[in-house]
């Protein structure tokens, strides 16, 4: 999979999108992620990106120009199944759109800008629209990085076994069970001797019972969810 990521702030995508399983992701050649500098394409001597908006609300708002020709050049190296921008007014981000994503074979993500963009773009370039959760962040970096994480880690290959995405909370509607690890007390706090049983069949349904309170308890809009799977 190919992900074009076009930013005013490069370096803010790129720490994120280094470590642990994106990275190992984009070493075994699973994702090619790309960061572009949208200032490259600016206009005149100061690598102009955004403007004044028409009718004077406060705020600058990123021109249609360098974003199409960005777009342009992209495409004209590859067809793209998606091109999403990143907004407060988008549509919520979940597990079932990170799964859909993740069988896509190349994307790219606008990052959204201050105040926004010029709305041409999203009526003419933008094919999806994305938000990850109601409230407002400086900008669409930390969104780009949060869809790119959670679409990349689900491509084969990129989690061994023990990391599997099945196991994940979400993926099948309810939040994941409790883990533990060594020591097996401490303080007088014990881990559940279920676990220490040796006994798959055991250990399998009390994981499937603790997901299911945990789910009840914390997220009980889950169970009735028929668009969250
Ligand atoms: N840009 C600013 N806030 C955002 C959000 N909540 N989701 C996606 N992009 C954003």
């Amino acid at each position: 999979m190919r992900i074009d990521i076009i930013t005013v702030l490069p370096e803010l995508l790129k720490s994120p999108l280094s470590y642990s399983i994106i990275k190992r992701a984009r070493d075994k050649s699973l994702a090619e992620i790309v960061i572009h500098d949208l200032r490259r394409y600016g206009k005149g001597k100061y690598r102009q990106v955004d403007d004044y908006s028409f009718g004077g609300d406060a705020g600058m708002v990123l021109m249609i120009e360098p974003v199409c020709r960005l777009m342009e050049e992209l495409k004209k190296e590859r067809p793209y199944d998606e091109i999403i921008y990143t907004s407060p007014d988008g549509v919520p981000f979940n597990q079932k759109e990170a799964n859909r994503i993740s069988c896509l074979k190349n994307i790219i993500i606008l990052c959204g800008h201050y105040k926004g963009v010029d709305q041409r773009i999203r009526d003419h370039l933008i094919t999806k629209e994305i938000s990850i959760g109601d409230y407002v962040l400086s900008g669409g970096e930390l969104a780009a990085a949060v869809i790119t994480d959670a679409v990349v880690r689900l491509l084969p290959g990129a989690l061994n076994d023990e990391t599997s995405a099945l196991t994940d909370s979400f993926q099948d509607d309810l939040l994941a069970p409790p883990v533990y690890t060594r020591p097996s007390e401490f303080m007088g706090w014990k881990v559940p001797d279920v676990l220490l049983s040796g006994n798959p069949e055991k250990i399998r349904q009390w994981q499937e019972e603790k997901s299911l309170d945990r789910t009840e308890r914390l997220r009980p809009d889950l169970l009735h969810n028929t668009d969250n799977g």
